[in-house]
């Protein structure tokens, strides 16, 4: 079953979250981004403008995946929430506190496609290093989180003795590591194989079951946004713009067979064709030039 996309709509943006009655036990502040603008030095005084007018409203405690093609500008509003970057007009705000580039988000986990170990830390030092700078050590804690991902018997070893995806995993139990109120991915699972990225996927829905962490998510996987998520938001062609954001209602826990029902295709559909609507035309409705390359696997 196909849906058309509907990319002219006001339904955008998060404001029909916003007046959702059911969401009010939850807050609504969980993620809000208001007319968010980013503009790069290019270099002999040329600029780029990566995203335009990025808004985007989600209640605390939400799952939202941010999807778009290639380039539009994903990491670098996930770069603004997380505080490593500057946003240049706009504002960001997360579970009611205002990000500030350089101060971290109290209780903020990162997880980003370059898991960036410590070379010479064991996964196991790699993965208690946010609690040792936070001054809480906690061996038991690190040891659950080892079990979690996947990687007992690997506690000693050494990030270069380990696959890519096993990197990956300890990239994500030391996001965890934090217990975070506010979880920032991105393209957490790109480099695992279909079973390990599922199995992730699931194990991932059951943490932030148990704790309620308002996370964004930026992945390619349409199905993983789906399976995931509450609310999928997809991103214009740069410069990206948020121009939908769709709720997924499918009841919680989402198990593997989930994947299988008609909704569930149903979602996949819809998004697949929005994605590329999005990725064949930029915001003003020119046909973009980098379109071949825009949707991604
Ligand atoms: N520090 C930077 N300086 C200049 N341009 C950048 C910088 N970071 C990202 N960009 C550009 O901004 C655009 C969006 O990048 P990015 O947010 O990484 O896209 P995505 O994550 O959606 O693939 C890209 O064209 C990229 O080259
Ligand atoms: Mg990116």
């Amino acid at each position: 079953m196909t849906h058309h996309p509907r990319l002219d709509s006001e339904e955008t943006v998060g404001s029909d979250v916003l007046d959702r009655g059911d969401e009010a036990d939850r807050g609504v502040d969980g993620i809000r981004i208001v007319h968010l603008d980013k503009v790069f030095a290019a270099g002999r005084g040329q600029e780029f403008q990566a995203i335009r007018d990025v808004n985007l409203a989600a209640p605390r405690g939400a799952f939202v995946s941010l999807i778009g093609p290639s380039g539009c500008g994903k990491s670098t509003v996930l770069r603004i929430l997380a505080g490593l970057d500057r946003a240049t007009s706009g504002s960001v705000m997360v579970n009611g506190e205002r990000v500030e580039p350089g101060h971290a988000t109290a209780g903020m986990g990162i997880a980003f496609q370059d898991p960036a170990l410590l070379p010479w830390r064991s996964v196991e030092r790699n993965i208690a290093l946010p609690l040792e700078i936070q001054g809480h050590k906690n061996d038991a804690a690190v040891r659950d989180l080892i079990a979690l991902v996947g990687l007992a018997g690997f506690e000693r070893s050494r990030p270069g003795q380990l696959s890519g995806g096993m990197r990956q995993r300890a990239s994500i139990a030391r996001a965890l590591s934090v217990n975070p109120r506010f979880l920032l991915l991105d393209e957490p699972f790109g480099a695992l194989d279909d079973m390990t990225r599922r199995h992730l996927n699931l194990e991932l829905q059951r943490i932030w079951m148990q704790r309620a962490t308002t996370t964004l998510m930026v992945t390619h996987g349409i199905a993983e946004a789906v399976l995931l998520s509450d609310y999928v938001a997809v991103m214009s062609a740069h410069p990206g713009h948020v121009v939908t954001m769709i709720p997924i209602d499918i009841p919680r826990p989402r198990t593997v067979q989930t994947m299988s029902t008609d909704a569930f295709h149903a979602y996949v559909d819809r998004l697949s064709g929005m994605l590329f609507s999005v990725s064949g035309e930029d915001r003003d409705g020119k046909p973009a030039s980098d379109s071949g390359r825009a949707v991604q696997p």
